[in-house]
């Protein structure tokens, strides 16, 4: 089991790097191949839709630091996408790498029923912190972006999501939340229940 996680918070001790932690751990402890990237600590660009992967290539055509991480998303099992609420949205170094997952996309994607160019059954796990203690403020943020890797073929995602932890290292008054990503990834790495 080959488990990628990104982490798209700036904060290298905040509290989604945290429990993107706890999961990971958990999950080496299991047996998986664990692979971890700092989007923050990449030099890289957002799409520039230039359509070169659906005109001439099979790839995205920018040769910077995320093609790596880019290739790494095409071989792994699991998928673990680690970001803060930033004004509501997952935070840019996330959201840039987001949109350059278009060149995971076939030229003919819209007609296409099998429109990913990835191998189906992939597992996304979202892990979502947010200083907002009301749940209801931005819960749209996961069914959104889970609904576009569905396209890509992975399966319906995990989602370990905490409110009302503002400063690094607050989630760890949150027990429930860590346990949350300790159970999350025993259930990813038994291959159970979908
Ligand atoms: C630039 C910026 C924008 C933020 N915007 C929001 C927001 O819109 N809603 C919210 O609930 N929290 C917001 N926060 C708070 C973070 O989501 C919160 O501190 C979170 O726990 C940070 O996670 P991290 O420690 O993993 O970086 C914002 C923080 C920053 C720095």
């Amino acid at each position: 089991m080959k488990i990628l996680c990104l982490l798209g918070s700036p904060r290298p001790k905040g509290n989604s790097s945290i429990l993107a932690h706890r999961f990971c751990e958990t999950a080496k402890g299991l047996g998986a191949k664990v692979r971890i990237f700092s989007l923050n600590k990449l030099e890289y660009r957002g799409c520039q839709a230039c359509l070169a992967c659906k005109k001439k290539l099979e790839s995205c055509a920018l040769n910077d630091d995320l093609a790596r991480v880019l290739e790494e998303v095409r071989t792994c099992d699991v998928l673990v996408l680690a970001t803060p609420i930033y004004y509501g949205e997952v935070s840019s170094q996330m959201k840039a790498f987001i949109d350059r997952t278009f060149s995971f996309l076939k030229p003919d994607y819209v007609s296409n029923p099998r429109p990913s160019r990835l191998d189906p059954g992939k597992r996304l796990v979202f892990i979502i912190t947010q200083g907002q203690p009301d749940e209801l403020q931005f819960d749209d943020v996961f069914p959104r972006y889970d609904a576009f890797f569905r396209w890509y073929g992975f399966e319906a995602g995990e989602l370990i999501r905490v409110c009302g932890v503002m400063d690094p290292g607050d989630v760890e008054a949150h027990r429930e939340a860590l346990e949350l990503a300790e159970a999350t990834a025993r259930k990813v790495c038994s291959g159970g229940e979908r």
